[in-house]
């Protein structure tokens, strides 16, 4: 799903927060592998404390190690380093620390990065902190829901998900349509 949300869109910069064993890793460095100039950060604290390393491991058995800049720093005190550079995005897959507060500090410093056209990807929606920040954003005037890809709309799983009334799919998220402008007081209830 992730690998055909990239072809779609053809991202230059992206960001994943929160590695682990480096699976969506692998996937969207397969995605990108025959793209000249696309920069991918992988920002995870933890990721030899509480990991081995085996997610640059698997990257690296991949063949993929040309392929992704790795920050082993907290996201809380990355995204801000990326955002004072004047980084900017295309593409960003929030799957780090999963409590509200946190995926929304995540998403706070890769709004300010994600360029109009860009989309921001949640791991773990089903989660009730993530759904909860999703009702959220979904009220911020420049982000619209990401639809599925067309060529899953009729694939069996998601028939048989949206029949059992079960969440459709694990992961999801939005575009970015607008520059955020909202004023200073802005809030709308979620
Ligand atoms: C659910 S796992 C990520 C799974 C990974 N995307 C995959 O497909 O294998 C969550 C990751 O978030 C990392 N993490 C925890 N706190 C973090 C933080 N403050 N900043 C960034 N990543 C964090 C953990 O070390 C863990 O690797």
């Amino acid at each position: 799903m992730i690998q055909t949300w990239i072809a779609e869109r053809d991202p230059k910069h992206l960001l994943e927060v929160g590695m682990a064993y480096g699976i969506s890793s692998l996937f969207i460095c397969d995605a990108i592998q025959d793209w000249n100039g696309v920069v991918y950060d992988i920002v995870d604290p933890y990721q030899q404390r509480d990991w081995s390393g085996c997610g640059i491991h698997h990257l690296r058995q991949a063949g993929f190690q040309d392929r992704f800049t790795f920050h082993e720093q907290p996201s809380e005190i990355c995204l801000p380093q990326l955002l004072a550079q004047g980084r900017q995005l295309d593409f960003a897959l929030i799957d780090g620390y999963h409590t509200f507060d946190h995926a929304l500090l995540d998403f706070f410093y890769i709004n300010r990065m994600l360029k109009v056209g860009g989309i921001v990807l949640f791991d773990d929606i089903p989660m009730p902190s993530i759904q909860k920040l999703l009702a959220y954003i979904a009220n911020y005037p420049g982000y619209k829901p990401l639809p599925l890809p067309t060529v899953y709309e009729n694939h069996r799983t998601i028939r048989i998900r949206r029949m059992m009334k079960s969440p459709v799919l694990r992961v999801g998220g939005f575009i970015k349509t607008a520059v955020d402008n909202r004023a200073w007081d802005w809030y709308c209830e979620f």
